[in-house]
């Protein structure tokens, strides 16, 4: 049976009795197989006797945009029933005045992965997720946490406050999990215009039709974002722009200037006011 807790102090006399190990899959929920695959890896971490905790937040705090985060959907009820069906033994679904203190005034800043991609583009967004992820791992103190390589930035900037905080957690990543047209999973892809959802595998495909061109032994970052951007801006439809489009050093998160070691190639794009992000890896 699940547990369902909201309240802080209820969640920490609820963890004292709950077995360890135990693994934590924080989400923002309108969970989808994405989501539940991270929460199966986590049970496989944990074993049969552990635990497996997940948290459903729509934290405010790191969205840049009103519109985002006034639509982004919260099917709580539906989302209670996926956990319960994949063995989550708790769910912590906190209202925001649970997590912050309205006077609150301190936030995690990760100054150097968070550059570029979508902390260039989206002010403020790694603030607020360092923030709410390191205080879910404050109040679980959680064993391992598992997080999706889909957010790579996300997950790279996470492993790293990790390292520079002394968290200690152990950080898994599991793989992109994709519709079977290519298009990632995503909460915001329920969002979308029928034309628009069977126009989304283009961010996939472009992605590809770059990253084939390392057969080739091309080193130029600019060959390959030409490439990238010609796939996904070709008879795009109406509502359709790049948001951003970088070549990036595939540990560093910084700019190349030449591709002779992994490199990640990543965009996000809006269909209308939705944004979908996407990334591949470019082995030379
Ligand atoms: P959310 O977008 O709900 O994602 C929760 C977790 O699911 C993240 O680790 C994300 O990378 C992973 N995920 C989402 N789509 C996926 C996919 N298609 N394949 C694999 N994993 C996928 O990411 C967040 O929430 C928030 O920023 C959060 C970390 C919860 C902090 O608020």
């Amino acid at each position: 049976m699940i547990t369902c807790i909201a309240e802080v102090s209820s969640l920490r006399s609820a963890l004292r009795k709950l077995p360890r190990p135990l693994a934590l899959v924080p989400t923002m929920g309108a969970l989808h197989e994405g989501h539940l695959q991270l929460m199966r890896t986590a049970r496989e971490k944990v074993g049969p006797e552990g635990t497996v905790a997940a948290s459903i937040f729509v934290n405010p705090i790191q969205f840049d945009r009103a519109e985002d985060l006034e639509s982004y959907p919260q099917p709580l009820a539906e989302d209670l029933e996926l956990c319960e069906k994949e063995g989550v033994n708790l769910a912590f679904t906190p209202e925001v005045g649970d997590l912050y203190a309205p006077d609150r005034s301190v936030l995690v800043t990760e100054s150097l992965l968070a550059r570029n991609l979508c902390g260039a583009t989206r002010p403020g967004h790694f603030d607020g997720v360092l923030t709410v992820v390191l205080k879910l791992f404050n109040i679980f103190q959680p064993d391992v946490a598992v997080f999706g390589k889909k957010d790579f930035q996300q997950l790279a900037l996470i492993r790293r406050m990790v390292r520079d905080l002394d968290v200690p957690v152990e950080i898994h990543g599991h793989p992109t999990v994709r519709e079977t047209d290519g298009l990632a999973m995503s909460s915001r892809n329920r969002k979308l215009t029928s034309d628009h959802r069977a126009d989304a595998p283009r961010i996939r495909r472009a992605l590809i039709a770059a990253r084939d061109l390392a057969a080739t032994g091309e080193q130029s970052p600019t060959v390959y974002l030409d490439a990238a951007r010609h796939h996904l801006c070709k008879e795009a439809p109406s509502g359709f722009h790049i948001d951003y489009l970088e070549l990036v050093d595939h540990m560093t998160l910084q700019p190349l200037s030449k591709v002779t070691s992994p490199a990640t190639l990543a965009t996000a794009c809006f269909y209308g006011e939705i944004r979908l992000i996407d990334h591949v890896t470019i082995r030379p």
